[in-house]
């Protein structure tokens, strides 16, 4: 295989694996002064195997730079290795470390078990005290096996330090499971949440996490975010609506938290009840990291940037999937309600060499500015008045182009990807995407549009609409562009940052 058309597509600052199939962020968990990135991983050939499902790992210091590392888990006789967690067991409660020090342990589903009939999906774990690099799975496997169901997977773990147990979020078919731990060992349930839920039933519940946020940023004032993927496949009921872009997507729900039982704020009695947090086609399985909080206390977290409808038809060689960037979550009352927001993770922010920065600029000098540029990875941050209207046209070629912009008529954000290069490959691929922005306060709109060789990832109104979206331009298609319906349209400011890390 020729290296240019493996590395054709292959995005500069977006963690992408050197070989092989990628999908969900698995364990990831900040220690030793490394942000951990596992993933559901097939080592050859770019398509799924689900019977030989791996944890892959890479590493990180500063969220932009990715170094891979082997393999983490691999299947064994308790079937291949599905998603899951990873928590810091500070305190040796596993009795897995010796008294020195803390150590990880992995909590996972095994698919295809064999030994136990009748039960697919278990739950296992495995520890690790040379900080993830390598990892004995314990003997007492499983851990957790299902009353009834097949589908039930994805164990995400966190401490509750109140009881002084572990936490478990379980994906269970129609619904999330929690269940508690003072071990990781031994697991009783909790509740159950999400069978009553009206119309977010078209495919089965996967990867849930529960976060506790604090609300427009007072610490003494926190929420719990219980937040499930919900998947294309093996629906349940094929009446329920589809996420805003189609396939697989993710809702969440803002509520309460006594250790047991999550209690919703709202009740969802209808679908138009449903809060997505992405309204692009590609952010799926999308968990936090354990073990920290950015500074504000907020979780971080990324998704796999894809979608099960197409995500084995992409045109990418010898390799298949990407990461979202690491982004922020947030909890911040926008017209009057709790709402999810995400912005890209501080680090990314301070990252990249300027190629543009105006300030009350005119759209004419704005359009002549872009149109000196060739770039295919870099961030556009731009801010207008909110009752304007624009668009940036990027990664464009005589023939291709992908359209991002603001409607202010509408309110509404949009992605088209529809001539955005290869499209063909699946028929719902060639689309345009929405997203309702709220009103904006001070009467301004901020756009942030992180551009890279295959996707573009774009957060208005600090984090409340947000499309992510894959793409899959010709490497040539570098121009830049700016739509306007007013010549005299004025930007308060517009800056672009040539962004890469070029890691291999
Ligand atoms: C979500 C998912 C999970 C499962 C994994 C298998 O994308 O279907 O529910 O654990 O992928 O790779």
């Amino acid at each position: 295989m020729n290296v240019s058309s493996i590395q054709k597509y292959r995005p500069a600052y977006h963690y992408s694996p050197a070989e092989g199939w990628m999908n969900d962020p698995n364990g990831m968990v900040y220690f030793g002064g490394e942000y951990h990135l596992f993933y559901q991983y097939t080592t050859h050939g770019a398509k799924p195997d689900f019977a030989n499902m791996h944890w892959g790992h890479a590493v990180s210091k500063d969220l932009l730079h990715w170094e891979e590392l082997s393999v983490a888990l691999k299947p064994d006789d308790n079937g291949a290795i599905f998603s899951g967690s990873v928590v810091v067991d500070q305190d040796n409660r596993t009795g897995f470390f010796n008294e020195e020090g803390s150590g990880l342990v992995a909590i996972y589903t095994n698919a295809g078990n064999k030994t136990i009939p009748g039960k697919d999906q278990v739950q296992s774990i495995a520890y690790s005290n040379d900080n993830g690099r390598t990892w004995s799975k314990y003997d007492g496997n499983p851990v957790l096996l299902p009353a009834d169901t097949a589908d039930f997977r994805d164990p995400k773990v966190f401490w509750y330090g109140p009881s002084s147990e572990w936490v478990m979020t379980l994906a269970v078919k129609d619904r999330v499971e929690f269940y508690k731990s003072p071990n990781l060992k031994e697991w009783s349930y909790a509740s159950s949440f999400g069978a009553e839920v009206a119309g977010s039933h078209r495919g089965v519940y996967e990867c849930p996490d529960l976060v506790q946020i604090p609300v427009d940023g007072d610490p003494s004032n926190t929420k719990w975010v219980l937040i499930v993927s919900v998947g294309d496949r093996n629906g349940i009921n094929d009446s329920d609506p589809e996420p805003p872009a189609g396939g697989s997507g993710i809702m969440y729900f803002v509520g309460e938290f006594d250790g047991t039982t999550f209690i919703p704020d709202d009740q969802v009695t209808s679908e138009g009840d449903i809060r997505w947090v992405d309204h692009g086609s590609d952010c799926y399985a999308a968990v936090t990291w354990s073990n920290m909080t950015t500074e504000t206390g907020n979780p971080l977290w990324l998704g796999w940037m894809s979608n099960w409808r197409y995500a084995n038809l992409t045109p990418t060689v010898d390799w298949r999937g990407a990461m979202t960037i690491p982004r922020e979550l947030a909890l911040e009352t926008r017209s009057g309600k709790e709402t999810l927001v995400q912005r890209p993770a501080r680090e990314l922010g301070q990252l990249g060499a300027p190629v543009v920065s105006l300030k009350e600029v005119k759209a004419s000098e704005a359009q002549s500015a872009l149109s000196a540029l060739q770039l295919d990875s870099y961030v556009i941050r731009a801010e207008l008045d909110a009752k304007e209207s624009l668009a940036f046209k990027v990664r464009t070629s005589a023939d291709q182009e992908t359209v991002v912009g603001y409607d202010s008529g509408l309110k509404e954000l949009y992605v088209d990807r529809t001539r955005s290069g290869q499209v063909e490959f699946h028929e719902d691929f060639a689309a345009r995407h929405t997203a309702a922005v709220a009103e904006p306060t001070d009467g301004k709109l901020d756009l942030l549009v992180y551009v890279d060789r295959s996707s573009v990832e774009v957060f208005a109104s600090r984090g409340q609409a947000v499309i992510t979206d894959l793409i899959f331009p010709e490497p040539s298609a570098k121009g830049l562009g700016l739509l306007t319906e007013k010549g005299d349209l004025k930007l308060h400011s517009l800056e672009i940052h040539a962004l890469t890390s070029e890691v291999r």
